[in-house]
């Protein structure tokens, strides 16, 4: 079976801030994979930079079912069957749901997108939706279900979700993990985005990975999930001895021997 994704030393920087280190990730068909890591340690870097999004400076490779994604325009990607859910979903005003939808199904060559849209509408709560413009003035947990049923009409091959957990309310966060979890199919595989282990319980990922500092620091089973939401990120940074690689860079003074006015 083919790798839906693998990513080999990617690097990215921006503003002349180096933000991915060298990522090395492989996501089978069928798998979904979780990325958890501290508040700018990339995650959405990541994730931009894998759709296409400009203004980066990028190194290394990004193979969709063996297709090498960096030097594709956005859209190139998005018709090898990439999608991201975003984080913070745009508004689009004077664009209707119904109508940016059909578009992209006949883009990508799906067949009864309007039927596909309206069963997937019903299914994802969107109906009352659809006529209006995208993501224009509804609430954050309804972008986020936006997105979810979005990505079920267009049935990517790989599926970028950046934290799309984030913002919803409880029965919300089981109802996109149900989705999530129904998406799982030998044609799909699936990069998840979350600070909390929550969204793990309804969606149980094949393998976790941390990011620390643009560097995937640790990766394991769903099991990683728990043992961060126990210890937090600096008790992993110590276990890892990252914490103190940072004291050699910087040592901190000794407060008995280094006087601050001396000299
Ligand atoms: N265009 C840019 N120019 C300079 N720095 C940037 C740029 N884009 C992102 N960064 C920085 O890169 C770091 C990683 O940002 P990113 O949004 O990927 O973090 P994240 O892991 O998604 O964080 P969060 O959990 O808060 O969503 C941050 O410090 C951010 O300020
Ligand atoms: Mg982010």
């Amino acid at each position: 079976m083919t790798t839906a994704l693998a990513l080999t030393n990617l690097e990215a920087s921006a503003g002349g801030r180096q933000i991915l280190n060298g990522i090395n990730l492989e996501i089978p068909f069928g798998e979904v994979h979780a990325v958890m890591g501290p508040n700018g340690s990339g995650k959405s870097t990541l994730c931009h930079v894998l759709s296409g999004k400009t203004g980066y400076e990028i190194t290394g490779s990004a193979r969709l079912d063996g297709d090498e994604l960096l030097a594709l325009a956005v859209h190139d990607r998005a018709r090898l069957g990439l999608i991201q859910c975003f984080q913070y979903p745009t508004e689009i005003p004077g664009l209707r749901l119904r109508e940016f939808m059909l578009e992209a199904a006949s883009e990508l060559g799906i067949e009864n997108g309007a039927a596909r849209i309206v069963e997937a509408a019903e299914q994802f709560d969107m109906t009352r939706f659809l006529d209006r413009s995208v993501n224009d003035d509804l609430s954050g947990g309804e972008k986020k279900r936006s997105e979810i049923f979005q990505m079920a009409v267009l049935s990517p091959k790989v599926a970028l979700l950046d934290e799309v957990d984030s913002g919803l309310d409880i029965d919300a966060v089981r109802e996109v993990a149900a989705a999530v979890d129904e998406m799982r199919s030998p044609e799909v595989g699936v990069l998840m985005i979350t600070h909390y282990s929550r969204i793990l319980r309804f969606v149980i990922p094949d393998r976790v990975h941390v990011l620390i500092e643009g560097k995937i620091v640790a990766s394991g089973g769903p099991e990683l999930a728990d043992t961060l939401e126990a210890g937090g990120y600096e008790r992993l940074r110590a276990e890892l001895g990252l914490q103190a690689a940072e004291e050699q860079k910087a040592p901190a003074p000794d407060p008995f021997s280094e006087l601050p006015f001396e000299g």
